[in-house]
This record gives C-alpha cells, structure tokens and sequence, in this order.
C-alpha cells in the first residue's frame, strides 16, 4: 500500500463530468491524470494530460493504460469486472475490484447492505411476469419498482408496478430477462452521505445533501438538509459502516429513503464522486473531488466542514440555455460546466451552486 505522491499520474476510468472535476482537483494537487473512456471528446478530456479512447474491454488498451500510470481509480464504475482485475494485476486499484462487483449489481448491493445491518426496501429478484406477481405477495407489498439489475442510471431502466397491473403486458414492455423487484418506500426525503475513506483507514463523512429527483434525475441537492440529528447520525454511521466493510480506499455515496419517523432505509451507493456531492465545491473546506483525490492517493483526508448553505441546481438539457442569465442575476451562483458539445434531453450540462450564509468580509 503506497502513498502517490504529487507529481504522478492518476489513471481515470470514464471520462464524463465527475472525471472532469477529478481531473480539475488533481492539478490543484500537482498531479496528472490521464483518462480512458470509449468517448470522443469527453468533458474529462479537455483537462487531462492524456486520454486514451477505447473499450472498457480492449486488454491491450487497458494494459498499456495501465503501464502508464501510478493508481487507477474510477469515475464510472460499470467496466467488466475482468477488465479492472486485469488493471489490478499491474497497478494499484483504488477503490478495490470487490467493491465495484458489489457495487455495479443492484441485488448484490442490497445484500452487502443488508449484510452489514443496514436497512433496504424488501427487494427479490423475478425472471417473468409469474414471478412478479408472486413478488407481491411474497414480499407483502402493493407498490413496487422494477429495476434493471446493472447500468441504471438517472432513473433509466426502471417501471413502477401497482398490484393488479397487467404483470405480462408489464415485462415485455421492459424487455428485462431478468430484474430486481422492490417493495415502494413512502419516504418522506432523500438523503445522501458521501463518505472518504483514506489508504489508512481513516473515514470521513461529509454532510448529508437533501436530494429531490425530476423525471428519474436529479434535480437539487440542498444543505443543510432539513433532518433531525439522530437521522443525520443515523445516516452517516451507515455510510461509515459500508465503506469500512468494503475496505473502500476512495469515495463511497449512499443514498437513503427517510422515513416519517427519521429512520433511513439504503437505497443505493456508488464508489466514486457523486451528483449530490457538487455542493461541497462551493460549500465545505474540502470538495468531495479533492478529498477523493487526497483518499487515492494516500494523502491524509482534508476537513468536511461546511461554511455556507448551498442549493445546488443540476442545468439538465436545456437549462443549459439560461447560464448568461444565471450569471448575471446572482453573484453567488456558482456556475460549474462541463464542456458537452450537445445539448440533449436528459443530459447532466452543468450544475450550479447557488451559495448563501457564508461569511463575508
Ligand atoms: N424502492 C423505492 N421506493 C420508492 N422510491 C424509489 C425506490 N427506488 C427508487 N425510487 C425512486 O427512484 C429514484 C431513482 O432510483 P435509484 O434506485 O436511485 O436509481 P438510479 O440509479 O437511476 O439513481 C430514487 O431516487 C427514488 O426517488
Ligand atoms: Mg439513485
């Protein structure tokens, strides 16, 4: 286990806008990243130092990727296990190949988190529509969603299903082989806990961002989120708990259900920088790109204290438009983009952080 010191490189997989802003936080440390990612022109692409361009699956990309570089981390974490072994058996892997098996599976997700004591939707697995409508029963519920078991994102891959649907109609529409089935949580919020966790096991949580979701995606992020103390507490002893289990060198983001009564229920979480940890640019001593840079490196973590409120507003497709506006309204608006040619529906163009409450000399 070594440190990487400033000066070496670090190896991005994928090179969307969490790798741009990886990227962007690596050379404030004096490092050089060097991105690979399947994308032409990709936001990470602009601010690396070199880009390889080919498949996740491509071994002799993948090898000389990894010859060339110091560690290797991940700002997406839906590459073929075999192909992040075959990284692992050249260069150190951070976060480690076990916890991006975990994590890339909906089902062995929800297992790990059950396993470690934390609370999930009932959830089972179901191969057609006989075994949804047995789902119902089996779990006792009336509401439910059906998911994609890898490759969700954004909402995508996923039917609400009511008791009394018409299952079979339900299944060919999704076109799933196979897909897991979970009971409806009527949460009263979503939260979520990004957790550090450093090559020497030290943890670190940042606050938890109230989350609020528009057509599957997500819409804003706001501290402080407007929780009890023990939900709080609640939240970030689990998101503590899963990175520790995980043995995780990195990042980890969990998102939580809370429930009426200010229990937390996991939802799901991802090994890398996370949407609704954008506010911390602007809102806390250290984002969570330079405390995921720091953590991957094997530098100590840096402090989470957070010195503004910040609503953070995702400019999905054409939001995008309005950025000359945004800018000249608010001087407080923090305008973060990416670089994406094309605008698209649906598409993450760039985010802003609207800050308040800070101090002001
Ligand atoms: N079991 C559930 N009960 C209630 N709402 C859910 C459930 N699962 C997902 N959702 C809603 O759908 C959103 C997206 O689901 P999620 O599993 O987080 O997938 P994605 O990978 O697309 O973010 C959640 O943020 C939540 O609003
Ligand atoms: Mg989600």
């Amino acid at each position: 286990m070594t440190m990487i010191p400033p000066g070496s490189t670090i190896g991005i997989i994928g090179g969307g806008q969490l790798g741009r802003m990886s990227a962007l936080a690596a050379a404030e440390l004096g490092y050089k990243v060097h991105i690979y990612t399947p994308e032409i022109d990709s936001p990470a692409s602009h601010v690396a130092s070199k880009v390889t361009v080919a498949s996740y699956t491509d071994e002799k990309a993948l090898k000389a990727f990894a010859r060339s570089v110091d560690v290797v981390t991940f700002e997406f974490e839906n590459i073929p296990v075999e192909g992040i072994k075959f990284l692992a058996d050249i260069v150190p892997v951070r976060p480690n190949p076990r916890t991006l098996y975990i994590a890339q599976h909906r089902k062995r997700e929800k297992e790990f988190a059950a396993s470690a004591g934390i609370q999930t939707a009932p959830f089972t697995i179901v191969k057609n529509a006989k075994e949804l409508e047995a789902a119902f029963r089996s779990l006792g519920v009336v509401r439910g969603i059906l998911k994609t078991l890898e490759m969700g994102y954004d909402g995508k891959g996923q039917r609400r299903v009511n008791q009394g649907d018409d299952y079979a109609d339900i299944w060919a529409d999704t076109g799933f082989e196979e897909a897991i089935f979970e009971g409806f949580i009527e949460f009263e919020k979503e939260i979520s806990v990004i957790v550090a966790r450093g090559l020497d096991g030290n943890v670190s949580t940042f606050p938890p961002a109230e989350n609020t979701h528009v057509n599957g995606i997500l819409d804003t992020s706001k501290v402080p989120s407007r929780i009890a103390e023990r939900t709080s507490v609640a939240a970030r002893a689990a998101a503590h708990k899963l990175a520790d289990a995980l043995d995780i060198v990195g990042l980890l983001a969990v998102e939580f259900f809370v429930l009426k009564e200010g229990s937390v229920v996991f939802n799901e979480m991802a090994p890398r920088p996370h949407n609704s940890g954008h506010w911390t640019m602007d809102g806390c001593v250290t984002s969570q790109f330079d405390q995921f840079i720091r953590a991957v490196c094997g530098l100590p973590l840096g402090s989470v204290r957070r010195h503004s409120d910040v609503v953070m507003k995702n400019l999905i497709g054409h939001d995008y438009n309005n950025w000359q506006d945004i800018l000249a309204k608010d001087p407080h608006a923090k305008v973060h983009l990416y670089g994406k040619r094309e605008v698209r529906e649906g598409r993450k163009m760039g985010h802003v952080n609207y800050v308040s409450n800070l101090t002001l000399d």
